[in-house]
């Protein structure tokens, strides 16, 4: 169990990413990082970017023009928002929100330029040691991924990625270096950003790109057997060199209701939950697969190389908390022509009661309480809601305000769910708003999807003046903080 060092009530916060918000490319050392390659050309209609976002996530030409780095298109995680420059800037404005725990990645580039170095980067240290300490000097908590998608391009090149064994060595100097150099500067560790999302979108999850591999599910999920010894190493090291600061796991949520009382849509439903998100977290928090997969596993002819020690290695390395992402819920059935929708890394089907997002994905509050109840009730560990927000298009008026009354009224609908399944009696630690500061957008690629309640002065090519404005929907998540603070 968690030892809390402060009140039983949940931290309200923020989140991002590195390779959305950094910048800084090939900066204080950093080498390059396999987000560090995909491609926007901000010519395209809205159209063009979700069909290529829907289609073709990456592919391998996208990855040989990256790697040969002409200059001549456009990579927007190189540029980010220059979080590189404006952390403090920036982190004092999230000190002036009264954010009480910010979530970041930590590039493993930046640590280990090419994954396989005999030394760490230095420079890398120094930056994160410096960001870091930046939250503490306001009191924010800092709640740190070790991979949220990007790893050195080099274990790709050289190696082959997760799909040879040997990353998890690797990825033990990486975390030991993490742990040893920053572990007085950080109070939660997750060793993987929604590690589900390989079957969904491979090259983010696992680095494989889709059309280039033969039997693509075998390698997917030989993949993920690494990254499942990987998470287990990471809370085995955890406990010996950070005691007391809890590592976790976090999965991207589908949450998932039947469509209709039929008992095959509510077959569908726990087979649907199973194999997109329960085994994830059964895995990393029970320590062991699941029995259902079995069966999973032969229909997709898939067999998971397992060596000697792997099955004690996972049954020892069993998490502190779950953790997850949450933007949105769907409906299950076997009735192939139902309606769909767009939803986080995967199509959906819709649900006649929810409204959507601009990008389609259901607006589902309620399933925020649902989702915490059926987590803690599975695994009755602390949980931390790692992501949740909305993506909308803003508009900058020319005083440099942002009317954002939509965000308000989603994350103050939200919010109040947490509240709700508190009182059912779920332990949660916190939450960590998605996009606390408008990044670049993971799926499309843009800038114009933005989830901050700090606006952000660029455009999708990465035009603007990059100036930080506080949006209508900040001023009301400070006065939300301010009274939630209240009530410890
Ligand atoms: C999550 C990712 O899947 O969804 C984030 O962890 C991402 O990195 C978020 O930004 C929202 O998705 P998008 O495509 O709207 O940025």
């Amino acid at each position: 169990m968690i030892k809390r060092d402060y009140d039983k009530r949940y931290l309200l916060g923020g989140a991002i990413a590195c390779s959305q918000a950094d910048g800084g490319f090939r900066e204080g050392g950093k080498g390059i990082s396999t987000q560090d390659l995909r491609y926007l050309n901000p010519a395209w209609t809205p159209e063009q970017i979700e069909e290529k976002h829907q289609k073709d996530p990456f592919s391998k030409k996208e990855y040989d023009t990256a790697l040969k780095s002409d200059g001549t298109k456009y990579y927007p995680f190189r540029r980010g928002i220059d979080f590189y420059h404006h952390y403090k800037e920036d982190i004092k404005l999230f000190a002036e929100l009264g954010l009480q725990i910010f979530r970041t990645s930590i590039s493993w580039s930046r640590i280990f330029p090419n994954g396989d170095d005999a030394v760490p980067n230095e420079e890398g240290i120094e930056y994160y040691r410096d960001m870091f300490s930046e939250c503490h000097k306001y009191g924010i908590k800092v709640f740190a991924t070790m991979v949220h998608y990007d790893i050195p391009v080099n274990l790709v090149e050289k190696y082959g990625g997760w799909k040879n064994r040997k990353i998890i060595k690797f990825f033990e100097r990486y975390v030991t270096v993490l742990y040893k150099r920053l572990g007085d500067l950080v109070d939660f560790w997750l060793p993987f950003n929604e590690i589900n999302a390989a079957k969904f979108s491979p090259w983010d999850g696992v680095c494989l790109i889709p059309g280039e591999e033969e039997n693509m599910d075998q390698k997917i999920f030989q993949c993920l057997h690494h990254q499942f010894l990987c998470s287990a190493r990471a809370v085995q090291l955890g406990r010996k060199l950070v005691p007391g600061k809890p590592v976790g796991a976090m999965i991207a949520r589908f949450t998932t209701y039947p469509a209709t009382s039929k008992p095959e849509d509510n077959l569908q439903a726990i087979q649907d939950d199973q194999y997109s998100n329960w085994f994830y977290l059964d895995v990393l928090a029970r320590g062991y697969y699941p029995e259902y997969m079995k069966r999973y596993f032969d229909k997709i002819n898939v067999h998971i190389h397992f060596e000697s020690g792997d099955a004690e290695l996972l049954k020892s390395g069993t998490v502190g908390f779950v953790s997850f992402s949450y933007y949105f819920s769907q409906v299950s059935t076997n009735e192939a022509n139902w309606e769909k929708t767009a939803g986080n890394l995967i199509m959906t089907k819709k649900n006649p009661y929810l409204k959507e997002s601009e990008w389609g994905w259901q607006i589902d509050p309620i399933g925020l309480r649902f989702t915490l109840n059926q987590i803690y009730d599975r695994y009755h560990l602390p949980i931390i809601v790692a992501e949740n927000g909305l993506g909308a298009h803003d508009v900058l008026t020319e005083d440099h305000k942002v009317h954002d009354d939509y965000r308000i009224a989603y994350l103050k609908a939200h919010i109040d769910q947490l509240d709700e399944a508190v009182k059912d009696g779920v332990d949660l630690i916190a939450y960590t708003m998605w996009g606390i500061i408008d990044i670049v957008s993971c799926g499309p690629l843009t800038m114009d999807k933005r989830y901050g309640v700090i606006y952000v002065d660029l455009d999708n090519a990465g035009n603007g003046t990059g100036k930080r404005y506080k949006k209508d929907s900040f001023y009301w998540y400070k006065n939300r903080i301010k009274q939630h603070k209240k009530t410890n």
